[in-house]
């Protein structure tokens, strides 16, 4: 028998209804944002990502799905945000709408090692606003994404945010990094020891154990911030005090994209273990330009929604639609029950009928573990005389009612 794929998941219908319930909540908190959706596809050009998301990082080296067709070489989407500024400039976005607030939800691929949380295709929901590099998006966006956790009912989250300054001060940055990890380098994981020669602010994001610990030591003052970069990252501070959200500073937070400037933020929460980050986001204000575009700030984030999930207290089952279940008894009922069910469905009712060919005692045992309202039996004699019979199952009544009164009588008993 064949297997999912290592990392995938089947998302059976009783947990379709926990991922309708975020998506839903998502479509509205959005709306109530002013985001508009977007959809791009799952395929992009591999390019894309190389330029995008810089040729160090973890996801160009090691992660991403690569489709090679003759001459072309495609790639499964490891993310959003290079796509959507893709699709921001391949539809002159840019000229009838420079500033725009989207968002989407919908698959990534990312060919991790799976563990819990961490799959190889996993959903992402996310918001981009091109076009400005005010510090009050920033703020719009950490509140957006900690409202959406709040709507969700995730609680016990802590949202960690940092600058990494204009890319004149993240490459001080990473000199000063270079200094503090220099005594400690032979210590640091394999992939560390390379990260230090070639892009050493990729250290901060490492999940070794024992390159977190060297992090955690590490001290750094905002010092390498121009005055600019100091002066954005104040007024952020201030917006989130003003709205009362609350923040840890964390200088040693670092992303694992390259397309970060200023603002990054992770919101992680404590029940996820190693894989903490419900979701994260930042600023790319030179990633527009990178791909082509006017020079326009921009930024973004996404929640992971497995993550989410996780992180969610257990729901209770949610309510059901009334089913009207419909057992018929003989070969003419039969032939009659689908012109029924059609009449209760286009009525807006939710109908079903025992299609198996079970016994009458095997039939009331379904429409029981299905918790159906009601059960209507029809017999062939019944349909000869024109009538049916209705069990409310709530009530434990039973009636004979005229077939032509079905829907009147079962609407009926559904207002009382
Ligand atoms: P990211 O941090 O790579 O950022 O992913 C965002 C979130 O997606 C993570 O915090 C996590 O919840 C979830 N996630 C990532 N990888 C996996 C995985 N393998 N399995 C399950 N969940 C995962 C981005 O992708 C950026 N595009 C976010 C952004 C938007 N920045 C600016 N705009």
């Amino acid at each position: 028998m064949f297997k999912k794929v290592s990392g995938t998941k089947d998302i059976l219908p009783d947990e379709v209804v926990q991922w309708r319930r975020l998506e839903e909540i998502s479509h509205e908190v959005f709306g109530r944002y002013h985001y508009q959706p977007i959809r791009t596809p799952l395929i992009e050009e591999a390019g894309l990502f190389n330029r995008s998301l810089g040729t160090t990082t973890d996801i160009v080296q090691k992660q991403m799905f690569l489709i090679q067709r003759q001459q072309d070489t495609y790639a499964l989407r490891p993310e959003g945000t290079a796509a959507i500024v893709r699709a921001y400039l391949e539809n002159n976005l840019d000229k009838t709408s420079p500033f725009i607030k989207l968002y989407y939800l919908g698959p990534m691929f990312r060919a991790e090692r799976p563990q819990r949380g961490r799959l190889r295709q996993f959903h992402h929901i996310g918001a981009e606003v091109i076009g400005s590099r005010s510090p009050q998006v920033d703020v719009e966006l950490m509140d957006l994404a900690t409202q959406l956790l709040i709507n969700f009912g995730v609680t016990g989250y802590t949202l960690k945010l940092n600058t990494l300054g204009c890319p004149q001060d993240t490459q001080k940055l990473a000199g000063l990094l270079r200094t503090a990890l220099e005594p400690k380098q032979e210590k640091l994981c394999p992939d560390c020891q390379s990260r230090f020669a070639g892009n050493v602010l990729r250290v901060l994001d490492c999940k070794q154990e024992t390159c977190r610990a060297i992090v955690a030591d590490l001290q750094f003052s905002d010092a390498f911030l121009c005055a600019e970069c100091a002066a954005h990252f104040q007024e952020v501070l201030r917006g989130l005090e003003g709205l009362g959200i609350q923040y840890q500073h964390t200088p040693v937070l670092m992303r694992g994209l390259d397309y970060y400037t200023r603002t990054v933020f992770e919101i992680i929460h404590p029940s996820l273990g190693s894989q903490d980050a419900l979701g994260a986001g930042g600023r790319y204000d030179t990633l527009v330009n990178n791909l082509g575009g006017p020079e326009t700030g921009a930024m973004g984030f996404a929640l992971g929604i497995e993550r989410v999930l996780l992180a969610l207290p257990e729901q209770p089952p949610a309510p059901q639609t009334p089913l009207i279940y419909l057992i018929t008894l003989g070969d003419s009922a039969r032939g009659k029950a689908l012109l029924l069910l059609h009449q209760l469905r286009d009525a807006g009712l939710t109908a079903d009928m025992e299609y198996t060919g079970k016994s009458l005692k095997g039939a009331l045992r379904c429409a029981h573990d299905l918790a159906s309202r009601f059960v209507l039996l029809l017999g062939d004699d019944e349909l000869q005389k024109g009538v049916i019979t209705l069990k409310d199952m709530r009530q434990a009544t039973q009636q004979e009612i005229p077939l032509t009164e079905c829907l009147n009588t079962v609407q009926r008993a559904l207002a009382t």
